[in-house]
């Protein structure tokens, strides 16, 4: 369909599947397979969840949240729910929330859900775009314990220039007239070179400030999980960081960047492969549109 190469893909993204949402599912389906695992996983219902988070720039609706769409196909529709919209950054800024609200004793459990379903904002014949993004789902479920998980938070954004990365119709600015359609405004626009540079300089300072706030230095990290938008985005930073590649969890080649899910997939799948252990620092790191970016470091407790 495009002017594109697999070769270029691969070389220049480290890209080599996506998955795509299916005619009749959208994001909250993949929200809900997420969330229904991950409350498997810790042997617990709906009901025990205090609150439902999803950090989603593609939501089923403009409104009504994506999460209370999913808490109530969970069985729990009278518990609180809300979206986090602030594109890739989303899981990061998410967990901030989330830790934070458990922190101050609002609440006990929280469902904090990553899902996208860019493909529906993709334009298929823009071939700048097209190839890199994919659709999925991961969640965690955040818990109040004796020792806390959360050490630092490291979090920013520059609204200066939203034309660099955006949809730019269907909002209240640009509603989605015949004109924009016609122009292709409903699909997402980037201007990827400017986008590249200001991610791996924004993943290598949140990471510092995140490390410093919480007393920690490089040596200290025992995975890195970042976004996943760029294979060479992430070895930039992970050079830099001193992170070798054993200890970067990567997972780019086989979804393509999922926005704000595609850390806690990449996390989701670390944690089934065995290699996240009890006591590890995680350093996440995510960017992305706003344009926005954070960093948190987090000791692991299953
Ligand atoms: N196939 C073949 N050629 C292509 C393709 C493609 N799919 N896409 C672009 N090209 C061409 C360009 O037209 C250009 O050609 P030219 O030299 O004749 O002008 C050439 O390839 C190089 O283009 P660049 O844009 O310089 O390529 P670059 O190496 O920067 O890679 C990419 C492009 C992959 C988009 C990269 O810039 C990138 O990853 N940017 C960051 C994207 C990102 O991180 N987004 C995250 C946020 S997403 C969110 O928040 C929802």
């Amino acid at each position: 369909m495009l002017d594109t190469s697999d070769e270029w893909i691969v070389t220049r993204t480290g890209m080599k599947r996506r998955h795509i949402v299916g005619p009749n599912e959208a994001t909250s389906d993949l929200a809900l397979a997420a969330a229904r695992k991950t409350l498997q996983h810790a042997g617990l219902t709906a009901a025990d969840i205090d609150c439902y988070i999803v950090a989603t720039v593609t939501p089923d609706y403009i409104f009504p949240a994506t999460a209370c769409i999913v808490a109530s196909k969970l069985g729990a529709a009278d518990k609180p729910a809300f979206d986090i919209e602030i594109a890739c950054s989303g899981f990061i800024y998410g967990l901030t929330v989330g830790a934070s609200l458990i922190r101050s004793g609002v609440y006990k459990r929280i469902m904090l859900i990553g899902a996208e379903a860019l493909s529906r904002i993709v334009n298929r014949n823009d071939r700048a775009t097209a190839v890199l993004f994919g659709d999925g789902a991961g969640a965690v479920l955040l818990e109040a314990s004796r020792t806390d998980s959360f050490l630092s938070s490291e979090l920013g954004s520059d609204g200066s220039q939203p034309e660099v990365l955006r949809v730019a119709a269907g909002g209240s600015r640009h509603p989605l007239t015949p004109a924009a359609y016609e122009a292709g405004e409903q699909y997402i626009h980037m201007e990827g070179r400017e986008v590249f540079k200001f991610a791996v300089t924004k993943m290598i300072e949140a990471t510092d400030r995140a490390l410093e706030k919480a007393n920690l230095h490089k040596r200290d990290v025992d995975w890195l999980i970042p976004h996943q938008a760029n294979k060479r985005i992430i070895d930039a930073a992970a050079k830099y960081l001193e992170m070798p590649e054993d200890k970067v969890i990567i997972n780019i080649h086989e979804y393509g960047n999922t926005s704000a899910a595609s850390i806690p997939i990449a996390l989701s799948e670390a944690v089934d492969a065995g290699k996240i252990k009890d006591g590890d620092v995680i350093v996440f790191v995510g960017f992305g549109g706003g344009l926005s970016w954070g960093a948190v470091t987090w000791k692991w407790a299953a």
